[in-house]
């Protein structure tokens, strides 16, 4: 199997404001949001980082898609050092719920926009925007501002728009949250399909169903620290009548029992 991202002893720490030291309660100017964190994604995998709210998920894959600088380890995507960004990014898309789209544009307008932008050629190009905005039912509102949209509706736009380039990798930052279980489904089942194209895929989630149905390896990240790699295959297989849930649980507690 073809390695894909690989990360090795990624760290990463912010520094707080004198607000988020009062909400988070410490005088501790550093937060370390992520550390000494390794591992490997393939190709033709989905990937799920699995952790609670504030574990590193968001900042693990902003540091993959050179949002942010890591203080310390190396991120290799499809063989790409991050510190070549440029090159990085056209090998990616970063999908997340947070919306960051113009509302004043169209669909069928930002879509043409960004094929030009990466230089498809228009044929590809209008041959991608007819399968994709079909397939997640943006066919009908193509000519609707994105201001206008529902909220589930502008989110399917930003994912098809995220994807006009046909990346060799997809990171996607909590797939399912805001959506509906109908529009989920074609975001899940469209990501399974991107799989078995062999692409690479790394979702993060706190939703241990999602982990089950959808990923093929997961990372358990607790407070920046992986505490689990493995197949989700495996993981099952050697916790005998465990579900994933139950898996997290049993680690959670394990870790929480050595830190007090
Ligand atoms: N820009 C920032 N400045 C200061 N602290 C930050 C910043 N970004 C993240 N953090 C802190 O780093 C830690 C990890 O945050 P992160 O967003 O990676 O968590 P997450 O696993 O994605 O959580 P969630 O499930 O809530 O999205 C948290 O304690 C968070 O408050
Ligand atoms: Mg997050």
């Amino acid at each position: 199997m073809k390695e894909s991202i690989v990360i090795r002893n990624l760290r990463k720490t912010f520094q707080l404001s004198k607000k988020q030291r009062k909400i988070n309660e410490t005088d501790n100017p550093l937060k370390v949001a992520v550390d000494d964190v390794s591992f490997t994604t393939y190709r033709g995998e989905i990937f799920g980082l699995l952790g609670p709210n504030g574990a590193g998920k968001t900042t693990t894959l902003r540091c993959i898609a050179t949002l942010i600088k890591p203080d310390a380890g190396e991120i290799f995507v499809e063989g790409i050092d991050i510190n070549d960004p440029v090159n990085i990014k056209k090998n990616i898309a970063f999908l997340t719920n947070e919306l960051k789209m113009e509302k004043m544009f169209t669909p069928n307008y930002l879509f043409d926009y960004f094929s030009s932008f990466y230089g498809i050629a228009p044929e590809i190009a209008a041959q991608r925007k007819k399968y994709l905005f079909e397939k997640f039912g943006i066919d009908k509102f193509a000519e609707v501002k994105i201001g206008e949209l529902s909220s589930g509706m502008s989110q399917k736009a930003s994912i098809v728009i995220s994807l006009v380039n046909d990346p060799n990798v997809i990171i996607f930052d909590e797939p399912t949250n805001g959506l509906d279980v109908i529009t989920a489904k074609t975001v899940t089942d469209f990501l399974l399909e991107l799989r078995d194209q062999g692409k690479s895929i790394i979702i993060s989630t706190h939703i241990m169903n999602l982990v089950e149905k959808l990923c093929d390896r997961v990372g358990i990240i607790l407070d920046g620290k992986l505490v689990l790699t493995d197949t989700v295959k495996n993981v099952l297989e050697n916790h005998p009548g465990m579900d994933v849930e139950d898996v997290f649980f049993k680690v959670f507690n394990e870790v929480n029992y050595e830190k007090y």
